[in-house]
């Protein structure tokens, strides 16, 4: 590396940030030194009904193993985003909401506005019977009472499980089951790209198989013909209209549970991550103020979807517990062109924007005009997270979209760790396009071996783990508690293992290089191979499937799919189209194979395991070093996949 891929602190943020390199350095000193008092001392942050005296309280021993953080502690989510503003800040707005359509009127709520609207929403909860406890799935499109939901479920104590609005009624329907939801909040039709999604439909066919389902509250969004079937569908804005704004917040041990939230994992069926009240509360809030820097009046925007786990953090919980000004967006970033996004940002005088380096590099594509005839002034710093950012998508977003004068915060973390992890603050650290530089207060991240040993000096290079707990991990995972440890806690003991590679370089910064697990980072988002194996597997013509990923220009990964057909079927063009159809149909379009490849055999070991290690060079067109394969059962099965290799 030379020296010009080093980005010095600008001297504005040097001086001016909450957080130097010389704070950086003495504060996660003293967060890994002596634990207890910073925490203890960083809780009061938050608004406490009986403040907590006990800060981390765990072990990832077996024998041992737990995970708590602030257990003494009692207070509400909602309360600590909305109440405690409304003495100072009830006229500041707290959420504005951008429409897909740009000709549409963006709506506005102050925070006396949000906390009128999410009482009302928790007491149509209440009045639906759900408790404190219960769970909620939110299957929204990104629309305001997307966000009601999440803080009503919280004001009352319910556990919200949001399933991504891109997902099919049968991962729906999986999701509801799994964590035995009897309610369900959906809208009418979602609107992304001038096209409507019919989540309502969508719910209909879920709720077939989803037995545990009794209410359905839908909201009317776009007006979009629906049906409503009497006595478990309702509509929201007659529910609300017969409830009052008042609801007083419940009372929550700071480790009850706040959410849940699916996500793939490298085996078997989508995971219930779950996260509790305090911990990820405050990790949320500290994170989002101090790796943005983020002072109230700033207009900041996260352009995720509330699907995942960062419009959880960093759309909701982050932003608003710091009394923020939070931006919320309904459609694509390059709809009704590649200008939308920063015509967004323009319109809304957007200062600090969170995005996902496949946005970029699909807007990169499209040239630098549609950057260049918008003005961006207002920016002021420029986040990104999702996937490793590749140094000319980086440069790109710094150069073209920054003009030079925005910091780039690349943020490594992940569904479990419940917000950032590793990340450049903007006032503390020097800048290296690819990097996600240093661990935030707390983390303490160990670079481990194949066979666990830890890597101490610089360079090193192995899988990512953290060997202290942060307040806000993950503290299980729903109704399974022992694959919670066995997935997490079983590979290296001792240690929270990512599922991720990692580079630290002579300077002790941090590189992410991309999973080392059977899991496919497409566009950002996460899928198991194992979840689309099994839906290719249903289709009645196909016998066998392997499924790796493969590098994509815009995607990041794209998913490989080797499929064994039934004997005397044929294979060909059609088939390709119905089969990716097939798995559109039943995860959800983001699973939608971008290569099919039609394999007789599928390289196995002598006991039956599929070497997929053999399969990810194939599809990554690396048929020169497949390296040894004399483990097979059957060698000659290589030849033929070389030789049929789509691409
Ligand atoms: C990847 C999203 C490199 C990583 C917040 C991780 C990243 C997975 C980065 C988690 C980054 C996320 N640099 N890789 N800045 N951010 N990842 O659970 O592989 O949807 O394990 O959480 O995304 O994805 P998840």
């Amino acid at each position: 590396m030379t020296d010009a891929d080093i980005y010095p602190v600008p001297t504005n943020w040097a001086k001016d940030a909450r957080v130097d390199a010389e704070t950086y350095a003495q504060m996660y000193g003293r967060s890994l030194a002596d634990p207890g008092s910073f925490w203890l001392e960083q809780a009061k942050r938050l608004d406490w009904i009986k403040r907590p005296e006990i800060a981390g309280d765990w072990s990832f021993d077996e024998q041992d193993f737990h995970i708590s953080w602030f257990r003494d502690g009692v207070l509400n989510v909602a309360a600590n985003c909305l109440d405690r503003h409304l003495e100072k800040n009830a006229d500041t707005v707290a959420l504005i909401w951008e429409p897909d359509d740009p000709a549409a009127e963006p709506r506005r709520f102050t925070y006396a506005q949000l906390h009128a609207e999410v009482c009302r929403f928790a007491n149509v909860l209440k009045a639906e019977g759900v408790r404190k406890g219960d769970r909620v799935t939110v299957y929204m499109p990104m629309i305001p009472e997307a966000t009601f939901a999440l803080l009503a479920c919280a004001r009352i104590g319910a556990i919200h499980s949001v399933v991504f609005g891109g997902f099919s009624p049968d991962a729906l329907a999986g999701r509801i089951t799994d964590c035995d939801s009897s309610v369900l909040i959906t809208a009418d039709e979602g609107r992304r790209g001038g096209k409507r999604v019919a989540l309502k439909a969508n719910a209909d066919a879920a709720a077939d198989h989803a037995p545990a389902l009794q209410k359905m509250i839908v909201v009317k969004a776009t007006g979009g013909d629906v049906a409503m079937q009497p006595g478990r569908d309702i509509w929201y804005h007659e529910a609300a209209a017969a409830v009052s704004a008042d609801c007083p917040p419940e009372p929550m041990n700071a480790e009850d549970p706040l959410f849940i939230l699916y996500t793939s994992g490298s085996t078997g069926k989508p995971k219930g991550v779950l996260h509790t009240t305090g911990g990820y509360l405050l990790w949320c809030a500290l994170t989002h103020e101090v790796a943005f820097d983020y002072r109230p009046g700033q207009v900041y925007w996260c352009a995720a979807d509330i699907g995942w786990v960062t419009g959880h953090s960093y759309i909701v919980y982050g932003p608003l517990a710091n009394g923020g000004t939070t931006l919320m967006y309904e459609g694509l970033p390059n709809w009704p062109d590649a200008s939308r996004i920063w015509q967004v940002c323009d319109r809304h005088q957007v200062e600090i924007l969170y995005t996902a380096p496949t946005a970029l590099r699909a807007l990169m594509r499209e040239g630098d005009e549609f950057v260049q005839k918008t003005s961006r002034k207002s920016l002021k710093l420029l986040g990104s997270v999702g996937e490793p950012i590749n140094p000319e998508a980086w440069r790109w977003y710094h150069d073209v979209v920054g003009e030079g004068r925005c910091p780039i915060v690349d943020t490594w973390w992940q569904t479990e760790t419940g917000g950032h992890m590793i990340t450049p603050l903007p006032g503390a650290h020097a800048l290296k396009p690819g990097s996600a530089i240093r661990p935030f207060f707390g983390i303490d991240p160990q670079i481990v071996d194949a066979d666990g040993i830890v890597q101490t000096g610089n360079p090193a290079e192995g899988n990512l783990c953290i060997a202290k707990s942060w307040p806000g991990q993950m503290r299980t995972m729903w109704g399974d508690h022992e694959r919670f440890f066995q997935t997490y806690f079983a590979t290296y003991p001792g240690y929270y293992f990512s599922g991720d590679g990692c580079r630290r370089d002579t300077d002790g910064d941090y590189w992410i290089t991309g999973r080392v697990d059977d899991v496919i980072n497409v566009s950002g988002h996460r899928m198991g191979t194992a979840e689309v194996e099994s839906a290719l597997v249903l289709h009645p013509l196909v016998a066998e499937a392997a499924v790796v990923g493969f590098p994509h220009d815009i995607k990041g990964q794209g998913i490989y799919a080797y499929v064994t057909l039934n004997v005397g079927v044929t294979a060909d063009d059609d088939l390709r189209r119905t089969l990716a159809q097939w798995v559109r149909k039943e995860i959800g379009p983001i699973a939608t194979p971008d290569a099919i490849q039609f394999a007789p055999g599928l390289p196995k070991t002598r006991s039956g395991k599929i070497m997929r290690r053999i399969l990810r060079k194939i599809a990554e067109g690396d048929t020169t070093n497949l390296g040894d394969i004399s483990t097979l059962a059957d060698p000659g099965v290589v030849e033929d996949l070389v030789a049929n290799r789509v691409g």
